[in-house]
């Protein structure tokens, strides 16, 4: 793989906050980026815009919990040599009142969406004979048990042992597989839960060491290393962006 310029890179969850900024920076540096996304693509404007910043990216309208859909939509892509699983949903609850929807929505999305996403982008990996990486967006809570996050938590676990097999079985193709670990993010899922849940507002007061929250951009640049030549040699790995959040915390 040369560079990111020209590189056909595909984003799901990129009408998303995080998913916008990963694909305004990989368009920045060149790439031909693919957004995917459950918004219809009026609602996804205000991301798709942010998207565009730098350059021209492609939108397709996909629920990664649909197999089929995801098949057509990555690929049509061509060519594809990124493909990021990054859709994400999170709904806080105590551990004791997570109810059995809510624990089913965050595995078809977080999980199964992963996995379809990574399987159908390593199938046509493999039948195109053009090998690339598939990145995931997991979280520093994949090791940290935050609380009343307990089905969220799992699922990210869940996506780190995905990427990790993944990466064993697929290096004799040279895909290389990894995942990017943001910390709290001022944006998406995070901010969403800052300014509705005062509990969670309150909890991360003081827990990130570097002292302030994160942007999507810090995230974008991350995951742009992974698609680099820089992490040419890099599979299985968990890149751990967290602002040292899980430095654990000891309230002193
Ligand atoms: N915000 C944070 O602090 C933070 C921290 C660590 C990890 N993450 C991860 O980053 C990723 C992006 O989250 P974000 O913070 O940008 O939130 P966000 O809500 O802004 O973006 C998530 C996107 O995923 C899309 N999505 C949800 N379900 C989908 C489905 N079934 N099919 C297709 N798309 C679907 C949503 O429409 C949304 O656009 C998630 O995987 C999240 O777990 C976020």
């Amino acid at each position: 793989m040369e560079g990111i310029g020209g590189l056909g890179i595909a984003i799901t969850g990129g009408a998303g906050d995080i998913g916008a900024a990963m694909g305004a920076e990989l368009a920045r540096q060149g790439a031909r980026v693919t957004l995917l996304d459950r918004k219809p693509e009026a609602e996804a404007a205000p991301w798709l815009e942010r998207a565009g910043a730098h350059g021209p990216v492609a939108y397709a309208q996909v629920d990664v919990r649909d197999r089929a859909a995801v098949d057509a939509a990555l690929g049509a892509i061509e060519p594809l040599d990124v493909v990021i699983a990054n859709a994400g949903i999170v709904q806080s609850a105590p551990f004791l009142e997570i109810t059995a929807a809510q624990w089913r929505d965050h595995l078809d999305v977080n999980l199964s969406g992963a996995f379809n996403t990574g399987q159908a982008a390593a199938r046509l990996m493999v039948a195109r004979g053009r090998p690339g990486r598939i990145l995931f967006t997991g979280s520093w809570v994949q090791e940290v048990p935050w609380p009343e996050i307990a089905a969220y938590s799992a699922t990210k676990a869940g996506i780190r042992m995905l990427a990790r097999t993944m990466a064993r079985e697929l290096a004799p193709h040279k895909i290389l597989v990894n995942v990017v670990a943001p910390g709290i993010v001022d944006a998406g899922l995070a901010r969403h839960q800052r300014e509705t849940e005062p509990q969670y507002a309150r909890r991360i007061a003081g827990v990130i060491p570097l002292g302030e929250l994160q942007s999507a951009e810090q995230v974008a640049r991350a995951t742009a290393f992974l698609c680099s030549d820089a992490a040419d040699y890099m599979t299985g790995a968990t890149l751990l962006v967290d602002g040292g959040c899980s430095l654990f915390q000891f309230g002193e």
